[in-house]
């Protein structure tokens, strides 16, 4: 019951966040949306018959990036935030439906998408191995998962994080690189690739990338 109430304040505590920051968002974070896209975009190895899912979407910079890249590519967004879908909405972006809900319970019928993707959110979930399970859950046999976050391998990042769990209520948590190698190996996933790196003198980030295991 504890965890519970514990996993529910934090979905409150992102929707409030998000609830006001949705406008701002895209003007506001416009260097480090950009930055992290790119980094995520060139390690997708989309094809153009691809349904692909973001996890997180927020305000869909990502997704419109891939559709237009990709102009054939079958586009989900889902994302916590009804004000962060709304914005994404407002981008009319081919070929993408948006969803309001919640990660950790995808709304989607098993082995639907060749991709999930998540860039930026992964730091905000309680639960991220059933989040991770979900994913399994969702994609195709074959299917890949590329995940973008910070990195708490990265002094000023683990600052971040420690300041974050005292003063914000919506952050969870930030991984290292091996936290986030063992977790995918932990829910099962096979071909685990993690990579780090920086996108400016501040923030430090990774990206991983791997298989589900259907047999
Ligand atoms: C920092 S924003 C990133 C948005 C977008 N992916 C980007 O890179 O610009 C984090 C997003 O994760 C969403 N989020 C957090 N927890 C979530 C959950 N449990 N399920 C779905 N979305 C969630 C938030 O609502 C927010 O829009």
């Amino acid at each position: 019951m504890g965890n519970i109430n514990h996993t529910q304040n934090n979905e409150h505590a992102v929707i409030n966040e998000y609830a006001n920051l949705a406008s701002q968002y895209d003007k506001h974070w416009a260097f480090y949306i950009n930055a992290t896209l790119q980094e995520t975009l060139k390690r997708l190895d989309i094809k153009p018959t691809d349904t692909v899912l973001d996890i997180g979407c927020g305000t869909g910079a990502l997704l419109r990036s891939i559709s237009i890249k990709y102009p054939s590519v079958n586009l989900i967004g889902i994302d916590l935030s009804k004000e962060m879908i709304k914005v994404a909405c407002n981008k009319q972006i081919k070929t993408c439906n948006l969803v309001t809900g919640n990660a950790q319970h995808l709304p989607f019928r098993s082995k639907s998408f060749d991709i999930v993707v998540s860039c930026n959110a992964f730091h905000y979930l309680r639960k991220p191995e059933a989040c991770l399970l979900e994913i399994a859950r969702v994609l195709k046999p074959q299917g890949r998962i590329v995940i973008t976050d910070w990195c708490d391998d990265y002094i000023v990042c683990r600052i971040c994080d420690l300041f974050l769990r005292m003063f914000n209520r919506a952050h969870f948590k930030m991984y290292g690189l091996s936290a986030c190698e063992r977790l995918l190996r932990g829910t099962g996933y096979r071909n685990v690739r993690v990579e780090r790196y920086k996108i400016n003198w501040l923030w430090g980030l990774m990206t991983a990338k791997a298989q589900v295991n259907h047999y």
